[in-house]
């Protein structure tokens, strides 16, 4: 690392929020120190994190930082992380171009805006009838085992050809992949879960049906582009990125919306706000807060020098609020311009899915509300669990009634 003592102490890297819509009190400091801060990682090592809009956007599209996992000086956020077996094959966002590039190509034409569009209808379906489900039922609801997470994983299993039938499974296999207290539950996650996809690969070869995975293997497997574990690698990530993430967004999206009234108020007296509210709570919660790369060669970045083979972290709730790009960032406003905000990453590894997730999130959060107009949280906001800094941020539950 060169001179840093012009910046702050460096904090510990990543901190749990103690607002599930603010990032922790303990990244101020960061705030100040633009468009590079220091952090140290769990082990003590410390590491850039960038805090800057604009330096964000520039070394996210620098092919000079890798998103190997395997290359030495990667940053491992967590004991488990960094304890993860070495032999596994790293694939889409753990690759750097060219292999990625090749990789992306394949499911570009999945998830187009046109296709996004496409599936609409089919989405307005599905949030009707888990909200059908839930006015049956009658208040209170636990709102992310009946909404938040279904929704999304209804959504992803019919794009990518997954059966649905099997979603207490693969529900809880991301869950321990993504958040298992020690390396082995999370591997033995991962096993298992490969395990069953490539069973479903199998299937699919015997039988074509319509999803993306169906594609893989008609076309990629068939052609000898991919092999089966490459495929599996790619349903399983698709699989994963797509339930999880939107499902954390409807959560935690819907209990910042019910924390500010007069906000949700006007959202829903004018319905042509939604795809810029859809934004600002993207940028405003930013739940992959922490996007992993190692530096390559040395890059200059407005006088300071990260050397190669440094870790470097991108704190996205941090750039997220960058001032001098957004007015009063810590506030809810979606009258301001939040459309460059980095929740969905930037560059190469820019979200493949964020069309799908903003026409999930532009339906799912109108009708819920419009559904239950007198949607409420059923229990002190203090008492509602939600997710620890180490992972995706979101609700673990939201208990609701109307
Ligand atoms: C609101 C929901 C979502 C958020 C906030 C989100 C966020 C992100 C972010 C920040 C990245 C970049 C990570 C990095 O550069 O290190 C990413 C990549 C990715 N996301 Fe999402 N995502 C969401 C929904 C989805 C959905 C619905 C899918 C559906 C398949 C998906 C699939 C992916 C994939 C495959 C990548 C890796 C792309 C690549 O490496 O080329 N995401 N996402």
């Amino acid at each position: 690392m060169t001179d840093v003592t012009h910046l702050s102490k460096p904090v510990a890297f990543p901190q749990s929020r103690t607002c599930p819509y603010h990032p922790p009190a303990a990244y101020d400091p960061l705030r100040a120190d633009r468009p590079l801060a220091r952090v140290t990682l769990y082990d003590g090592r410390p590491v850039w994190l960038v805090s800057g809009h604009a330096a964000a956007r520039s070394l996210l599209a620098d092919p000079r930082l890798s998103s190997d996992r395997n290359r030495p000086g990667f940053p491992m956020t967590t004991a488990r992380f960094a304890a993860l077996r070495r032999d596994r094959r790293p694939i889409l966002l753990g690759v750097d171009d060219p292999e990625h590039h090749v990789q992306r190509r394949m499911l570009v034409p999945s998830f187009t805006l046109k296709r996004a569009a496409e599936l609409r209808p089919r989405i307005r379906r599905v949030v009707d009838e888990r909200l059908d489900a839930m006015i049956e039922q009658g208040p209170p609801a636990e709102l992310v085992g009946a909404f938040a997470l279904p929704v999304p994983s209804m959504v992803i299993c019919e794009l990518l050809g997954v059966p649905y039938a099997d979603h207490e499974f693969f529900e809880e296999q991301s869950r321990r992949l993504l958040r298992g207290r020690t390396a082995e539950e999370m591997e033995d996650a991962r096993d298992r879960f490969m395990e069953y996809i490539e069973e479903l690969v199998d299937r699919k070869q015997k039988e074509r049906g319509t999803g993306v995975l169906d594609d893989l293997v008609h076309e990629q497997l068939a052609s000898g582009a991919l092999d089966r574990t490459e495929v599996a690698l790619l349903a399983l990530i698709l699989l994963v990125a797509g339930h999880e993430t939107t499902a954390n967004m409807i959560s935690l999206g819907t209990f910042t919306l019910l924390r500010h009234p007069e906000r949700l108020a006007e959202l829903r007296s004018d319905p042509s706000l939604v795809p810029a509210a859809v934004d600002e709570l993207l940028r405003l919660l930013s739940i992959a807060d922490g996007m992993l790369r190692v530096a390559t060669e040395d890059i200059e970045v407005d006088g300071t020098v990260i050397r190669a083979g440094d870790g470097v972290v991108f704190g996205t709730s941090v750039i997220n609020r960058d001032e001098d790009v957004y007015a009063e960032p810590d506030s809810l406003d979606w009258h301001r311009p939040a459309r460059h905000h980095v929740a969905f990453g930037f560059g190469i590894h820019q979200c493949l899915g964020q069309n799908l997730a903003r026409a999930e999130l532009e339906i799912a959060l109108p009708a819920l509300f419009e559904r239950l107009p007198g949607l409420r949280l059923a229990v002190p906001a203090e008492d509602i669990p939600f997710k620890d800094g180490e992972t995706i941020q979101g609700m673990l539950e939201l208990p609701v009634t109307w």
